[in-house]
């Protein structure tokens, strides 16, 4: 389990595959379940497979555009009242999201909408309330690979654990 859980990665290529029902009602149960700040559970959680949606959402930036190509979406829509909190918790249930997937045999990426304009445009398409806050969408399928596929690709891998921990007092 420990090790499935270090080799989530962001997965942004995947197979035509749909994902069958029960495993989206997993994730589903999964996110359903995740803890919250003050258990407030702010959340709403947008299933999206319309090719049509899933490619509008993809043309808000470049780098999203991927998303077009994944069989399906989950898009996390906060209530908007506690900010703090609510980052918090999006990004929790977001991080069990993509671990479930990927240990059921599928990969997830996430896909941030953007700045302001790029997320109230995301809202008008999936018909999210103005006043609701929604950032992101967690893209799920069948992997192809792990690669990033796009021009500008950030460094992959990770800084050693000598650099980013410290024990007992902080040190750098
Ligand atoms: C808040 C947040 C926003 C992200 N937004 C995007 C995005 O818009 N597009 C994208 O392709 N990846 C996005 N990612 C994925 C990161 O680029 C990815 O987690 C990171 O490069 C590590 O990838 P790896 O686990 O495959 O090594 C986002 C990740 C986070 C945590």
């Amino acid at each position: 389990m420990i090790e499935r859980i270090r080799t989530v990665r962001q997965v942004r290529q995947y197979t035509d595959e749909k994902i069958p029902d029960d495993v989206v009602k997993q994730l589903l149960r999964v996110a359903q379940w995740t803890g919250s700040a003050r258990n407030a559970q702010p959340w709403h959680f947008v299933v999206v497979t319309d090719k049509d949606q899933l490619r509008k959402i993809s043309r808000l930036r470049a780098l999203i555009n991927w998303l077009a190509a994944a069989p399906l979406g989950i898009a996390i829509v906060l209530d908007g009242e506690n900010p703090m909190f609510e980052s918090y918790d999006e990004g929790r249930v977001t991080e069990r999201i993509l671990i479930a997937a990927h240990a059921l045999g599928f990969g997830g990426g996430v896909a941030w909408f953007g700045d302001d304009t790029h997320q109230a445009e995301a809202k008008r398409i999936l018909g999210i309330p103005a006043e609701r806050t929604a950032r992101s969408i967690v893209m799920i399928g069948r992997p192809v690979s792990a690669k990033d596929p796009r021009p500008n690709a950030f460094r992959g891998g990770r800084r050693a654990l000598s650099e980013i921990v410290s024990y007992e007092r902080y040190s750098k």
